[in-house]
């Protein structure tokens, strides 16, 4: 399995595995229940029957986390648990976290203060053999669960270990449309994490599906 993504049958889990899958890559859709994996990739199969090019399996997220690459697609209150409790099959890998620590009030989102910054460092600090980066979290679900989206963006990558950049970068240049660009430490997590806020502020005000696209890089 080249990505195993824990909590991979939410919304944001679905559309990064298939478009992994459609570029060729093979992808196990993680769950706490196996059978629930295993009917979200039947679904997903079932709408998009000859664009998979790889392959996509329903496994449990322990499964998941024994992926080459792994990447974490829980909501951020679950998250450092979760990762915790699989912190053997995560050892000495590169787990790439896109959760957002955020709260809808009325017609905003905001940021929720993490009480380690961000999601990414929680996950750092829970699992210090692993090598934590952060991408993703701007990326519209439903617009990466249309393969005929047209979807271009620039997607940010932070990481402490310089392997952990690259491989998170090498990964999101698989996918047709979005760009990585280098962010920084993982310290840039936190603003990341935060602004994520901002851009589904936007699409709610403006009844828009934007994606984050810098000029001048
Ligand atoms: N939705 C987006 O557009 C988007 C875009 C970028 C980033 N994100 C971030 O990506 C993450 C996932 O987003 P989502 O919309 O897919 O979320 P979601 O649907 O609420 O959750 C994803 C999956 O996580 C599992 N899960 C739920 N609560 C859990 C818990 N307490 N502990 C462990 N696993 C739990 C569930 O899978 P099982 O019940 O099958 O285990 C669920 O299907 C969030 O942190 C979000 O901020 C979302």
């Amino acid at each position: 399995m080249d990505v195993g993504i824990i909590g991979g049958t939410g919304p944001a889990g679905r559309g990064l595995g298939l478009r992994l899958a459609a570029a060729g890559m093979s992808v196990g859709i993680g769950s706490r229940d196996p059978a629930r994996a295993a009917s979200v990739v039947g679904e997903i199969a079932a709408a998009w029957p000859d664009r998979i090019e790889g392959e996509l399996a329903g496994v449990g997220n322990a499964e998941a986390a024994g992926g080459a690459l792994v990447v974490l697609a829980t909501p951020w209150e679950g998250a450092a648990r979760t990762a915790s409790e699989l912190a053997d099959p995560l050892e000495g890998k590169v787990l790439v976290s896109m959760a957002n620590a955020l709260v809808r009030e009325g017609r905003e989102m905001l940021a929720l203060v993490h009480p380690r910054g961000s999601v990414a460092a929680a996950l750092q600090a829970a699992l210090p053999r692993t090598k934590v980066a952060a991408a993703f979290h701007h990326l519209p679900a439903r617009e990466m669960q249309d393969l005929d989206s047209g979807l271009i963006a620039d997607v940010l990558v932070c990481a402490d270990d310089p392997e952990a950049t690259a491989e998170t970068m090498s990964l999101v240049e698989r996918i047709e449309g979005l760009r990585p660009l280098d962010a920084g430490s993982l310290g840039q997590a936190a603003a990341v994490e935060a602004f994520t806020a901002v851009c589904i502020t936007l699409n709610i005000r403006y009844r828009a599906h934007s994606t984050l696209k810098l000029a001048g890089i």
